[in-house]
């Protein structure tokens, strides 16, 4: 199985994204070998837009048991009297994933280990699954996180995507579990994809810039 997730961040309308929906749906209708692999559960696609989209993206965007909803984040709160978060048990029936620990929140938003801890057990706790993304094996990874997206900064939204040896030198380094799904972020499009979808040591990518745009993000699914 291999993961493909679309990470918007802050970029979408209503309208843009309604309309990134529509022509998802249409590239995806016309491209059988797509479709077969999702069929197949060789591929699984998750969508993290922001809070404000996941509703009518997942009303609108094409059924599939292996197109998913997710969010970029959820408040360390669990629920109650906190204007402006967006809490675990407030999204818990509209996602089934969630991103946490971006390297963009550890950065502009001052997030740290214990934070994204807490995130983390929250999310447990609503049975919605945490894909953490570490900077290096420096930042922590809590016990029980099945997802683990590797994105060195220098290469998130920079067009300088780190190379395949790279990529698994530092897996070696983070040692996730066993069983762990390692996934790799940062400036990967449809044109560098191929270098690591070949490698069994990468099971999946986080997709930011390529993924505003649906043609170039089913670009990517289709070489995968
Ligand atoms: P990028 O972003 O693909 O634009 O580098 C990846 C990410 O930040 O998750």
């Amino acid at each position: 199985m291999k993961y493909l997730i679309a990470n918007w961040k802050s970029t979408k309308s209503i309208k843009d994204a309604l309309s990134w929906v529509k022509e998802f749906n249409q590239l995806l209708i016309n491209n059988k070998q797509i479709v077969d692999k999702l069929n197949s559960d060789y591929l699984k696609i998750i969508i993290c837009p922001s809070y404000h989209l996941i509703t009518s993206v997942k009303e609108k965007i094409y059924k599939h048991k292996n197109i998913h909803l997710g969010s970029q984040d959820c408040s360390f709160f669990e629920q109650g009297n906190y204007t402006g978060e967006v809490s675990a048990q407030n999204i818990k029936d509209i996602v089934d994933y969630s991103i946490v620990g971006h390297s963009e929140r550890r950065k502009y938003l001052k997030e740290t280990d214990n934070v994204i801890d807490q995130k983390i057990s929250l999310l447990k706790d609503y049975s919605i699954e945490p894909i953490l993304c570490v900077r290096d094996e420096k930042d922590q990874i809590p016990h029980g996180v099945n997802l683990i997206a590797y994105e060195p900064v220098y290469a998130i939204g920079t067009g300088k995507n780190e190379n395949i040896n790279d990529v698994i030198s530092s897996k070696i380094k983070i040692s996730p579990d066993k069983g762990c799904v390692f996934i790799y972020g940062g400036s990967v499009n449809p044109e560098n994809i191929s270098q690591y979808s070949k490698s069994t040591e990468i099971q999946g990518f986080l997709v930011g810039n390529a993924s505003k745009d649906p043609k170039s993000f089913l670009g990517i699914a289709s070489k995968l």
